[in-house]
């Protein structure tokens, strides 16, 4: 088996997950929230150390606010100690998103992540929140844009190195909780050549076999091409 150097997961459905259990959604992000170190671990001994996760989008912010809020003061209140175990793990932060429209007290956790995590080597875990691939297409265009010396040869290694993962591999290998067939606008760019993976699974509920069930797909479809 070969490991993909990145799995992207589109972590969908804590909302349903709740719901089942006649629970509030908001139980159900605080459960994903809960599971995704075990996830990264799960990833880690399957070999793969570079782990995307979409925890929010910009197109969510049409949700209602009792829920917006709630996932905000959630990052808030428990990122730093997310945080601590990625360092202590040498794990480096990356937050794919835009940081300026969101609170002051969520930038600043933000930046603290990746300012402790900088120099970490054995992992990069990528957080994207308030996070929309063509937004962050636009993004690094409209920076190529203002930098004004793009040249045809190298358009797209300068795009790429405008783009929030810059630097880090493209992505192997999508996986989507909740059954849905759908990418959302996530990480457009990166994911030109992955291969999808679909489980029916909720996020809370992901389970190491569902991994090694999108690994082994992934596989599949490389022996192919
Ligand atoms: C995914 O779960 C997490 C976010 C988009 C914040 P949802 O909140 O979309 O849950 P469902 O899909 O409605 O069940
Ligand atoms: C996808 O979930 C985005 C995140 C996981 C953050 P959504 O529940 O927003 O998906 P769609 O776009 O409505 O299907
Ligand atoms: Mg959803």
């Amino acid at each position: 088996m070969i490991a993909p150097k990145h799995i992207a997961f589109i972590m969908d459905g804590n909302g349903r997950w709740a719901t089942k259990q006649g629970l509030p959604r908001s139980a159900g992000h605080k459960a994903g929230y809960e599971h995704i170190p075990d996830v990264l671990k799960m990833c880690q001994e399957l070999g793969v150390n570079v782990i995307s996760c979409y925890a929010w989008s910009t197109e969510n912010w049409g949700r209602p606010e009792k829920e917006t809020t709630f996932l905000l003061r959630a990052l808030e209140n428990h990122l730093p100690r997310f945080v601590k175990e990625l360092h202590d793990r040498d794990i480096r932060f990356v937050h794919s998103g835009f940081r300026d429209d969101l609170t002051a007290k969520a930038q600043k956790r933000l930046n603290e992540a990746v300012t402790l995590t900088e120099n970490n080597q054995s992992g990069v875990f990528n957080f994207a929140y308030n996070y929309g691939g063509r937004a962050e297409i636009l993004h690094a265009a409209r920076q190529l844009l203002a930098e004004g010396n793009a040249s045809h040869e190298t358009l797209e290694q300068k795009l790429e190195a405008h783009l929030w993962t810059a630097g880090l591999p493209d992505v192997d290998l999508v996986i989507r909780t909740g059954g849905d067939l759908r990418l959302s606008n996530f990480m457009l760019w990166q994911s030109a050549y992955a291969c999808l993976h679909v489980v029916g699974n909720y996020w809370p509920a992901i389970t190491r076999e569902d991994i090694e069930a999108g690994i082994a797909y992934f596989n599949e479809v490389m022996v192919r091409v």
